[in-house]
């Protein structure tokens, strides 16, 4: 455990796993297999590392614009993730969470997300959140309907996008985003969260990534100054009021 990193929020864009498929001659639901397997190490090094919040970017609501065969591919490997991984999470007191739309996800798969959900409960050594279907612009646009222009503060807004995101939790904002697979863009991911982090673009596909790869962006992260539009002395305050 790197105390330095206790109860941060990391989000990753795992980007790169059609690509990865594809340069080894495989088809792309190759790469999304082998993308499970580097969630596995991803979420197993970030608990060691004392992260509190692991988001995850699984399937984006313009993902549904893909092939139907690679959809629901996708959607089954969700499912035999979930069916894998929650008594792991439940060693672990990890808190699993699904965040994002739950309108055009299948009962088979609803089912499995609220059994996870449930039986991680009460975990809180770390939390994990799963983003399938999420867009973070219409999770902004649903808070916004919400709140039917009272003013609010930002933490009350905050409570609306988790509402809209189905988290039963608001999250702090995203301290370190990294990206895999070579781009240097969001792609509709946590636009509110992020408002300060730091990001960090991996030319890495995600199946590459392993356990080391978090540790060495964490390292990274902690040589970068943040100063949340204060002077450097006073950047804990500023931090505190940036939530
Ligand atoms: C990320 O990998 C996984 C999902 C978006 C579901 P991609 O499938 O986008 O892989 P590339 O970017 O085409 O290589
Ligand atoms: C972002 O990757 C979404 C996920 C990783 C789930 P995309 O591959 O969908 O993003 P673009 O299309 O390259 O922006
Ligand atoms: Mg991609």
């Amino acid at each position: 455990m790197v105390p330095q990193f206790s109860g941060i929020h990391v989000a990753i864009i795992m980007d790169g796993n059609g690509r990865w498929a594809q340069a080894r001659g495989m088809a792309r639901p190759f790469g999304h297999r082998a993308g499970a397997q580097a969630v596995r190490r991803a979420v197993e090094a970030a608990r060691r590392l004392g992260v509190g919040t692991l988001t995850l970017y699984a399937f984006s609501s313009d993902n549904w614009k893909r092939p139907g065969k690679e959809v629901s591919g996708l959607m089954r490997l969700f499912r035999a993730f979930l069916a894998g991984e929650t008594a792991r999470c439940v060693e672990n007191g990890i808190r699993l969470q699904v965040v994002g739309r739950r309108d055009r996800l299948s009962m088979p798969l609803l089912r499995s997300i609220e059994a996870a959900e449930k039986a991680t409960a009460s975990c809180t050594e770390m939390r994990l959140r799963v983003a399938v279907d999420y867009s973070a612009r219409d999770s902004l646009l649903g808070a916004a309907a919400m709140a039917e222009g009272k003013e609010l503060s930002r933490e009350d807004f905050s409570r609306l996008i988790a509402i809209m995101n189905h988290d039963p939790l608001p999250v702090r904002d995203v301290d370190l985003l990294i990206r895999t697979g070579g781009e240097q863009r969001v792609s509709d991911f946590l636009l509110w969260e992020i408002a300060y982090a730091e990001l960090l673009f991996l030319p890495l596909m995600w199946p590459e990534f392993t356990g080391g790869e978090l540790e060495s962006a964490l390292r990274q992260y902690s040589t970068r100054e943040r100063r949340f539009g204060a002077l450097l002395a006073t950047a804990a305050t500023a931090a505190a009021a940036a939530g």
